[in-house]
């Protein structure tokens, strides 16, 4: 069931200020105030929303918002401007009634931000589809775009849009938005050239050098500091809250999507580049012959750069800004301009420049949105204009006055559509309609805009009047004309009231607008309604090559020479104003009253006397006056009876019978007195709020009551219901319990069954297994018996063929293998004689071959290191083995001898020249020579001596000459006798009797003894003719010298003579020899 609420439903203050109580200024502040501190901005005066600025962002706007507003009745919720959006909406679409939205209020009241919130809602609840999707983009797109261009920075509003704007949206029959034509009125452009102390210029130009790509500003030859630029006041560029380079991106975005093409919006930023540049223009004064000053400008770059930028011919511009043609009756006089001249027409220029790029702009995007469909539009109008304007001290100037102007017209309509739309109404529900007194702001309007004597109509005769025209000429003109106005004061008139009001300056006219009285300063009203642009200007900007310059300067084109005036601003504004004001009394108007809280441009903050200053002059007091005047409150009788049925028994809780008849029922059985009531055909009409509220008691009185019964009653019931759910709750509990416990109860026994059936089984089981398992070993016991015997059987049968040859085989192959690998371990020996290792034996049983092969592998192994040698090798190694069966083991000398090869030859007596005769002596050829020591017999001293050896003989020669002392035959050789010792001594002793014997032993020494005697030995067991040569090996012998026998004796470790042995005489029969010990 749909809950149905209304206003009345927890209202703070009062909701809708028809039903203060009691009415008056102060209790209607109190009321604004006490809402606004409870974040309840709007409130409604009848139809009309007031809508309070609360400078932060509230919950309100919500997509859950919007479907909570969507058709709703207006008075159902609390008071927003989405119930105003709904309603206009909802009458435009159902009721096929063409709406306006009039949005007004002082500068920084919210007005644009109204304009925008009621677009959204409108965007949001209407229809959908890909184009209807795309004309909503586009019409809300249009927004950043204008705000851009037409918005700036003032002290009142860091977002204050300076231009008044008209945008009619247009639908089709379901509801559907088919595009819009948006009007723009009155673009501020003065603020081009100069802003006032705090204030910047519009965004646009800020947005441009922030946020702009660097190859952008190269192209438009712009450099990004603010401060190069005189037209750009710098002491507010940067806007707290305001990020100039963000929105400078959602700009170019939303121009494309409105659909502005790549190239419009370059021209477009030329252009705005192009205002940048003509303020860095300045100019220098130069005298002239006729001693009037000519102006010159000063450094041309920038002149330069704006005319590339444009196209427009250097030259023709600067001459412009120097000269200016007059022309009168055909004839053509060209005049100088001094310096504040040019910077008078540069200024003109750029003002002009930028308003008229303005308007092209809105132009262009009214050619992207504009409907396509032909069909009858319906159209719902948006109108966010400038407020009415007061500026202390008298500061109003002809932009305030024409600001003004405009409000007091909407405040004409306003009344004069409130009251029609009230009498409307009352004709609508066939109430008598009782006359309301109010002030009707018309005659202040015909003093504006009269065509004859009004103040516009009398500037502009002022302005295109010949002669001198100035300000106070004006002035005089409007004194004499309007000296009879009630609204008119001025210090100068016949009106000798004001000849001593020193509030009223004398260059000052005052009017008494219906929202207060207005001081205007008359300076300036003159120029700033002429709004002149040289015609040399426009033509030069008409030659340039842009083509939306020329464009936008059209009567610069010489083709079309106009002589006549261009209208003034005045006229212009006025005409338009007119347009607008047709337009919308054609419509269903829909209020929206914006007020400031405060000057601070902050939230929670809600300052009395500011609020009371615009309520004053918005009039609002007024129109809750007109408002009440006739009824306060109406409702539809569905809607009275629904609301109150519960204070008549007869109505509560239905009636069943026509709405009118039951509220009457009501209102008869409430006593409520019949002059405070009127029964339309739909509406019931209360005519005071004090009724209302009587009621609004009762019922809320009443609402408790019934509220208590309906606690009792639902308490009654809850407790039943939940008595009734306990009982059944627990029939069901306790059946689910029982079938749980039974359930239990079944486990348990079944559980208990399977344990005993299991143990049964087991029994059973283990029993038959015990018998299986005796079966199975019985059955394997005989097998394994039986497979035994049958083994023994078959081995029996077959130990026959098998055992008998099988012994001896194996026997072999295992010696074999053993033997095999017996001898390819002997592969590791080397064939060295040398080596003396031997594998060890692998098997005992190897012994005797193991010994034996190791002897006769060593003898092959000589015999093969023996197979090797040469001849004369072989004989080395013959007299070496001779030499070691002499003394091995008997002579100490011996061991040394080993290593030393025999060299035979050691004097090389064939080669020495100093031998040559005593080899040539020798016969044969010479085994051995050598250097000996001969022992004298007398002192034991030996002299040296060559020892020579031949197959036959022995020679001893004299060391230094050569010459043979003695030659021995090797036959007349007795013996040789050495010692056991490691000396070198050896006597030759000779066969007595034999031809050399006379001669008597010789007694020798040599390092060489080993081979000396080797080599005589085998000489003699070579030769066939000889005997062989005895070796007698003692430490004693005895030695025939000539006539004595001398005994020599050896001794060991004899007095020391050095290394080697020492021979000395003892006495005449004993020569000792002392051999040092080893
Ligand atoms: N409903 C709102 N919710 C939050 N902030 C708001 C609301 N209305 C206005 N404001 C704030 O107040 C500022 C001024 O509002 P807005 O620009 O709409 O004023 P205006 O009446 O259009 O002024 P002007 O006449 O100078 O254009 C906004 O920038 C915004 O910060
Ligand atoms: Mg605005």
């Amino acid at each position: 069931m749909e809950v149905k609420t209304s206003l009345l439903d927890n209202m703070i203050g009062v909701g809708d200020m028809v039903l203060l109580e009691p009415l008056n200024e102060d209790s209607f502040i109190m009321n604004l105030r006490n809402r606004f501190d409870h974040n309840e901005i709007y409130t409604y005066i009848g139809s009309v929303v007031i809508s309070m600025n609360p400078y932060r962002s509230l919950p309100i706007y919500t997509p859950q918002k919007v479907e909570e507003y969507r058709n709703r009745n207006f008075y159902e919720l609390s008071p927003h401007i989405y119930a105003l959006a709904d309603e206009a909406y909802r009458s435009l679409r159902d009721q096929d009634k063409d709406q306006c939205i009039l949005i007004t209020g002082e500068s920084g009241a919210g007005k644009t931000e109204a304009s925008k919130l009621v677009m959204s809602y409108v965007a949001a609840v209407c229809g959908k589809g890909q184009e209807v999707n795309k004309v909503k983009e586009q019409l809300l797109q249009s927004n950043p775009v204008l705000e851009a261009f037409g918005n700036a920075k003032t002290m009142r509003n860091d977002n204050s849009s300076r231009f008044g704007k008209y945008m009619d949206i247009e639908f089709d029959f379901k509801g559907d938005p088919l595009g819009g034509v948006i009007s723009n009125y009155l673009l501020e452009k003065s603020r081009v050239c100069k802003q006032p102390r705090g204030e910047r210029n519009f965004h646009i130009f800020y947005q441009l050098l922030s946020g702009a790509s660097d190859d952008t500003l190269m192209k438009l030859k712009l450099d990004r500091d603010f401060s190069k630029y005189n037209y750009l006041s710098l002491d507010s560029a940067n806007v707290n809250g305001l990020d100039d380079a963000a929105s400078f991106r959602t700009v170019r975005n939303a121009m494309q999507i409105v659909g502005f093409m790549e190239a419009e919006v370059q021209s477009v930023l030329e252009l705005v580049a192009a205002v940048l540049k003509l303020g860095n223009i300045e100019f220098k004064p130069e005298s002239r012959v006729n001693g009037f000053d000519e102006s010159r400008v000063k450094d041309k770059n920038d002149l330069k750069e704006m005319c590339e930028l444009l196209g427009i011919e250097q030259s023709v511009l600067e001459r412009a800004f120097s000269y200016r043609t007059v022309e009168a009756k055909m004839e053509k006089m060209s005049t100088t301009l001094n310096v504040a001249q040019a910077y008078y027409a540069r200024d003109a220029l750029a003002k002009n420049l930028y308003s008229r790029l303005f308007s092209w702009l809105v132009t262009r995007i009214n050619e992207s949105i504009k409907a396509q469909a032909k069909t009858r539009h319906k159209v719902m109008g948006v109108l966010d204009i400038y407020g009415f304007e007061i500026f202390e001290e008298g500061d109003n100037s002809f932009e305030q006055f024409i600001i003004n102007y405009c409000n007091e017209k909407l405040q004409q309509i306003f009344i004069e559509l409130t009251l029609r739309e009230e009498q409307e109404e009352y004709i609508r529900e066939d109430i008598e309609w009782t006359n309301i007194e109010y002030f009707n702001n018309a005659v202040i309007c015909d003093l504006i805009e009269n065509n004859q004597n009004g103040i516009l109509a009398m500037l502009d005769e002022e302005c295109l009047r010949p002669g001198t025209v100035t300000d106070d000429t004006f002035l005089d003109k409007l004194n004499t004309i309007c000296a009879e106005h009630q609204h008119f004061e001025s210090r100068l008139n016949k009106n000798s009231k004001f000849l001593t009001d020193h509030s009223l300056p004398h260059s000052c006219f005052r009017i008494q607008h219906y929202a207060g009285k207005v001081l205007y300063r008359v300076e300036g009203f003159v120029d700033k309604n002429n709004d002149l642009l040289y015609r040399d200007l426009s033509q030069a900007m008409y030659k340039a090559t842009h083509s939306l310059m020329r464009q936008l300067f059209p009567e610069g084109n010489p083709a079309k020479v106009n002589l006549k005036r261009p209208p003034t601003a005045g006229f212009q504004f006025k005409a338009s104003v007119g347009v607008l004001m047709k337009n919308l009394q054609t419509k269903n108007p829909n209020y929206i009253r914006c007020i400031k809280p405060n000057d601070k441009k902050v939230a929670h903050i809600f300052t009395d006397s500011l609020v009371c200053h615009q309520v004053r002059y918005l009039g609002l007091v007024e129109n809750v006056r007109v408002r009440r005047a006739g009824y306060a409150f109406r409702q539809p009788y569905e809607s009275c009876l629904e609301r109150y049925k519960m204070l008549c028994k007869k109505t509560w809780p239905h009636w069943r019978g026509p709405a009118r008849d039951g509220v009457e029922v009501l209102l008869t059985d409430c006593s409520v007195p019949t002059e405070e009531f009127a029964y339309g055909r739909s509406k019931i009409f209360i005519r005071n709020p004090r009724t209302l509220f009587t009621l609004e008691e009762r019922r809320r009185a009443c609402l408790e009551d019934l509220a208590t019964l309906i606690q009792k009653i639902y308490r009654g019931w809850k407790s039943r219901t939940h008595f009734l759910l306990l009982k059944k709750s627990q029939v069901v509990v306790a059946a689910w319990y029982r079938r749980y416990a039974q359930q239990n109860k079944y486990q348990k026994i079944k559980s208990a069954t399977l344990v005993m059936q299991s143990f049964i089984r087991g029994w059973k089981a283990r029993n038959i297994l015990r018998q299986l398992k005796y079966e199975k070993r019985c059955k394997e016991a005989v097998t394994t018996i039986a497979a035994y015997w049958h083994g023994t059987q078959v081995r029996r049968e077959y130990r026959k063929f098998f055992r008998a040859n099988a012994g001896k085989k194996i026997y072999d192959f295992t010696i074999q293998r053993i033997m095999q690998k017996y001898f390819l371990g002997l592969k590791t020996t080397t064939m060295s004689p040398m080596d003396n290792s031997w594998p060890a034996k692998p098997y005992g049983f190897l012994e005797g071959a193991h010994t034996q092969l190791r002897r006769i592998f060593h003898l092959w192994r000589c015999k093969k290191y023996r197979g090797q040698f040469t001849e004369e090798k072989k004989a080395v190694y013959e007299e070496k083995l001779e030499a070691s069966e002499i003394f091995k083991d008997k002579k100490a000398l011996y061991p040394s001898s080993v290593s030393q090869p025999f060299k035979g030859d050691y004097l090389e007596i064939q080669k020495n020249p100093k031998y040559q005769k005593l080899n040539s002596a020798m016969e044969e050829k010479v085994l051995l020579a050598d250097l000996v020591n001969k022992i004298n017999r007398a002192n034991g001293k030996g002299s040296p001596r060559l020892f020579l050896l031949t197959k036959s003989n022995f020679v001893l020669a004299d060391q230094k000459t050569g010459q043979v002392k003695a030659s021995v035959p090797l036959p007349d050789l007795a013996s040789v006798s050495v010692s056991t010792q490691s000396d070198g001594f050896f006597a030759l002793k000779l066969k007595e009797g034999s031809a050399s014997a006379s001669k008597g032993d010789f007694l020798l020494s040599s390092e060489h003894l080993i081979e000396i005697i080797t080599k005589l030995h085998r000489i003699g067991t070579t030769a066939a003719d000889r005997d062989q040569i005895n070796i007698d090996i003692s430490d004693e012998f005895l030695v025939q010298f000539k006539q004595d026998k001398v005994c020599v004796k050896f001794i060991q470790g004899g007095p020391k003579n050095g290394n080697s042995a020492a021979c000395k005489r003892k006495n005449n029969r004993l020569l000792e020899v002392s051999v040092p010990s080893p």
